[in-house]
């Protein structure tokens, strides 16, 4: 059993920072950005706090689906960077787009989240059959937690939003969900500092105790290392359930970290890169937000059409890992 993706809708900040913008805050140029990333610009949010982002881009959902708000029986929110510890920004939502009869909640699996959301939605909707629609949002606001003094990162990250509304369905769907806990120091924005003295008193380390308070750290090397092997394994986790093989599919959906991440997976799997949709060059790494992200503007765009195969590959933080293949 499967879902049916009824409609998206996305929310991306009016404010463009260009490449050229970051030598405001660091040492970078233009030319290493593209060549080494594949990003040109990105958006960054103004006033708009998290949530307002992910309403946008719920209402737009909404309203494209043509459905009564009220017949939303569940809202799960993708989230790294939640505007709140509590509430969740699903509850918010909620509040947003009057969805009265909705379960809300946000869940962090970082840029894997859309896809981990999307699996949890499929759960519900396939063991509550009462249950019509379930508004899947993702939504990030990167930009309050990159540290602008990190040439290695701040250069990389992008906000924005999109959502979509899912029914259940008899379409074709497949998906596999996984996490290395082993790498969670590589990737990280600690909310709890170790006061230094508790450390030297008695040798505690974590890993996290040397990393940056509120702000986001990267090792981008060893991210990049697990990205170019996950993105591939997960999409052959998910085929490998349905005997399906990358040639059965007409879009793949990558998560958006850097153009030369998707290059090394699109060799190992034997894919043209043309089968590959890229938005990270205007929108840089929106985190869970950059699959939807991604298939709105295709499915705006009239690149993918109903009844085509999509392998959308998540990616992040944890580190996740995720692969969904789902007949649009
Ligand atoms: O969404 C979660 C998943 N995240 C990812 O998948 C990110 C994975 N990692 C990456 O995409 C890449 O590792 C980066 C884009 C972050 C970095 O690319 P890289 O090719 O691994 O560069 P590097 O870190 O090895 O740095 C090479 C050089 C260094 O200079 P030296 O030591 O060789 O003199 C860096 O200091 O490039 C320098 N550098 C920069 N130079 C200009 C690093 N950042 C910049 C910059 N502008 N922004």
């Amino acid at each position: 059993m499967g879902i049916n993706i009824l409609a998206t809708g996305a929310y991306v900040p009016d404010q463009k920072l260009t490449n050229d913008d970051f030598k405001r805050f660091v040492d970078t140029n233009d030319e290493w950005i593209r060549t080494r990333t594949g990003i040109t610009e990105r958006r960054m949010a103004g006033w708009e706090p998290n949530w307002y982002m992910g309403a946008q881009a719920a209402k737009q959902a909404i309203e494209r689906a043509g459905i009564s708000p009220e017949d939303i029986g569940m809202i799960i929110t993708a989230t790294a960077t939640s505007d709140f510890h509590t509430p969740s920004l699903a509850s918010v939502i909620q509040r947003e787009t009057g969805a009265v009869n909705a379960a809300a909640f946000d869940m962090n699996a970082a840029c894997s989240g859309f896809v981990y959301a999307l699996d949890t939605a499929r759960r519900f909707l396939q063991t509550d059959r009462d249950m019509k629609y379930i508004l899947v949002v993702a939504s990030e606001a990167l930009s309050r937690f990159v540290d602008f003094e990190d040439r290695g990162s701040c250069i990389l990250f992008g906000d924005g939003a999109a959502a979509a509304v899912i029914e259940y369905s008899d379409k074709l769907y497949s998906a596999a969900l996984g996490s290395d806990g082993t790498g969670a120091h590589f990737l990280c924005a600690r909310s709890l500092q170790i006061a230094p003295e508790i450390k030297q008193e008695t040798g505690f380390d974590d890993g996290f105790t040397d990393k940056p308070l509120h702000k986001l750290y990267q090792d981008g090397k060893a991210v990049y290392k697990f990205a170019v092997k996950a993105l591939p394994a997960a999409f052959e986790l998910a085929a490998g359930k349905i005997g399906a093989t990358a040639e059965d599919i007409d879009w793949f959906i990558p998560h958006q970290a850097n153009v030369r991440i998707i290059e090394t997976a699109a060799k190992h799997l034997g894919v043209p890169m043309e089968k590959f949709i890229i938005t990270l060059d205007h929108y840089g790494n929106t985190s869970s937000a950059s699959i939807p992200l991604a298939l709105n503007e295709a499915v705006g765009k009239g690149v993918i059409k109903r009844g085509q195969r999509i392998a959308m590959i998540g990616f992040g933080a944890g580190l996740t890992y995720g692969g969904a293949i789902i007949e649009y």
